[in-house]
């Protein structure tokens, strides 16, 4: 939200929550949930640590250990959804931010799914990225930098 006006912030909730009323649960979900922090267009607040997810978060479901990461991102694990609804909001979310890297055989996560990483849930974030980021740099991949 930094660099933002106030007002102009609240009036483009609005609309977009508004939007999300008639565009299904999963974009409501993540207007309330996410994008005080990462942003209505996921771009994030990379300067403040607050990673983009517009144009990258593809690229993390290329390895399994990626697609638990973003399940396992604090953020997402702790937030106050259930499991249907968590996994709903990033089977919409991957779409919507990072069509572009999404790979081909790509399976929509399950509520099973997210039960389970979020059950076992791990904190080393910035240890498990920077492994991720090497990883998928190596695949041609470049995940945009953390920031912090
Ligand atoms: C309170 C602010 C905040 C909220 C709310 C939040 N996030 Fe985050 N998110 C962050 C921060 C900060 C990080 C980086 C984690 C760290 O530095 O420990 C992050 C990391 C992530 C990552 C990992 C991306 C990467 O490139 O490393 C994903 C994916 C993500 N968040 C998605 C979400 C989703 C989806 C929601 C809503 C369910 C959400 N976040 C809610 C602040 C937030």
């Amino acid at each position: 939200m930094t660099g933002r006006a106030p007002i102009a912030f609240l009036f483009a909730l609005a609309a977009s929550a508004a939007d999300a009323a008639s565009l299904g649960s999963p974009r409501l979900d993540y207007v309330l949930n996410c994008a005080g922090c990462h942003g209505l267009d996921g771009a994030g607040v990379p300067a403040k640590g607050v990673p983009r997810l517009q144009g990258n978060i593809g690229k993390l479901l290329h390895l399994p250990d990626g697609r638990a990461f973003v399940v396992q991102a604090p953020g997402v694990s702790n937030s106050s959804l259930g499991h249907a609804e968590l996994a709903d909001l990033l089977n919409w979310l991957v779409v919507e931010m990072d069509p572009a890297h999404l790979p081909p055989d790509l399976a929509p996560y399950t509520a099973g799914e997210v039960a389970e990483l979020r059950r076992a849930r791990r904190s080393e974030y910035l240890a498990r990225r920077a492994e991720l980021a090497a990883a998928l740099a190596a695949r041609g991949l470049p995940l945009d930098d953390h920031g912090s």
